[in-house]
């Protein structure tokens, strides 16, 4: 199971907005509400997700959205197979071993978090079809935790009151995203994630590179440039900005507008998310690229 202890995350940025962020997504898990941060790739949900559980001073349980899940997997399921090495000390050169297939339930680690009561960080759960994720209304809403029958035992568990969930989702025009159950989205409290503003964005760009300020301050501008620009189909997150001050950083590259392999590499991120390169993409990335060297 992947447990997180609760500590200060390495490296995170936090600036006066998303001071604010954080901020009302603690007073929502406090008052027990569970909170959804919802945008689009690369604008900093997953870490702001395991930040905010990260302050609430609980065991972490990290879990992915997976199209694979079905309705069962969120609780548990059957696994089995135990092998026994049989000793037998009347024979002494006997050594037996005993397969045995019985299966046994296994608690899966919303189960484990909500019996606990600790963190849950349900990342990018529209990914999982919406029959999967239908265990969580009951858990959010009554407080319990309904098994299937295979499980044995008891047919439910009781919700610890300090189980918190936070959840991170695409919009759903994404690809790959499924709308979830209106009665799930209910239960949720959605904060809307845009890309960060220019100074947090420059921030988090240093934080993850080690690049100079008025450098990375150049990416920013020319990552927003390339948002605003028609023709660049996907936009680019601060993911991209990260990437392109990584290779800055390693190749020891300044902003300069002479610089072939910083134009290509700069290409090469702003037209990621491009289906295909034509002369009109490339036309587009040569004006933002201009651009960003002219002073405002
Ligand atoms: N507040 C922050 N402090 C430091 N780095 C951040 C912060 N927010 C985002 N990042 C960095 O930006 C990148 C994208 O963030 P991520 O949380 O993975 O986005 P998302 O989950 O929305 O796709 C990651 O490399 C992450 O480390
Ligand atoms: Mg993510």
């Amino acid at each position: 199971m992947m447990l997180i202890e609760p500590q200060a995350s390495p490296g995170f940025v936090e600036t006066p907005g998303i001071k604010a962020l954080v901020d009302r997504a603690l007073i929502y898990l406090e008052v027990g509400l569970a909170v959804n941060l919802s945008g689009p790739s690369g604008v900093g949900k997953t870490t702001l997700a395991l930040h905010v559980a990260g302050q609430l001073g609980r065991p972490v349980v990290f879990i992915s959205g997976d199209e694979q899940f079905r309705s069962g997997d969120m609780m548990g399921g059957l696994f089995g197979y135990r092998r026994r090495r049989v000793v037998d000390n009347f024979v002494h050169s006997v050594l037996k071993t005993e397969d045995d297939l019985m299966e046994r339930w296994v608690d899966s680690r919303l189960t484990m978090a909500c019996k606990y009561g600790f963190t849950l960080v349900y990342d990018e759960f529209t990914r999982s079809r919406p029959e999967a994720n239908n265990a969580l209304l009951t858990v959010l809403e009554e407080g319990m935790v309904v098994m299937p029958s295979m499980r044995g035992g008891e047919g439910y568990v009781r919700v610890d009151p300090r189980f918190r969930a936070i959840f991170t989702s695409n919009p759903l025009e994404y690809s790959g995203t499924h709308r979830p159950p209106d009665a799930l989205r209910d239960r949720l409290v959605t904060l809307h994630l845009e890309y960060y503003d220019e100074e947090t964005e420059i921030s988090i760009t240093v934080a993850r590179s080690g690049l100079d300020w008025d450098s990375a301050k150049w990416i920013v501008r020319l990552v927003t440039l390339g948002r605003a620009a028609k023709g660049l189909s996907a936009a680019v997150s601060t993911r991209g900005c990260i990437a392109i001050a990584r290779a800055m950083e390693a190749r020891g590259m300044n902003p300069d507008p002479n610089d072939q392999l910083l134009y290509a590499v700069s290409r090469d991120v702003l037209t990621s998310g491009c289906t295909r390169m034509t002369g009109k993409e490339e036309a587009v990335v040569g004006e933002v690229w201009r651009k960003s060297f002219c002073s405002e």
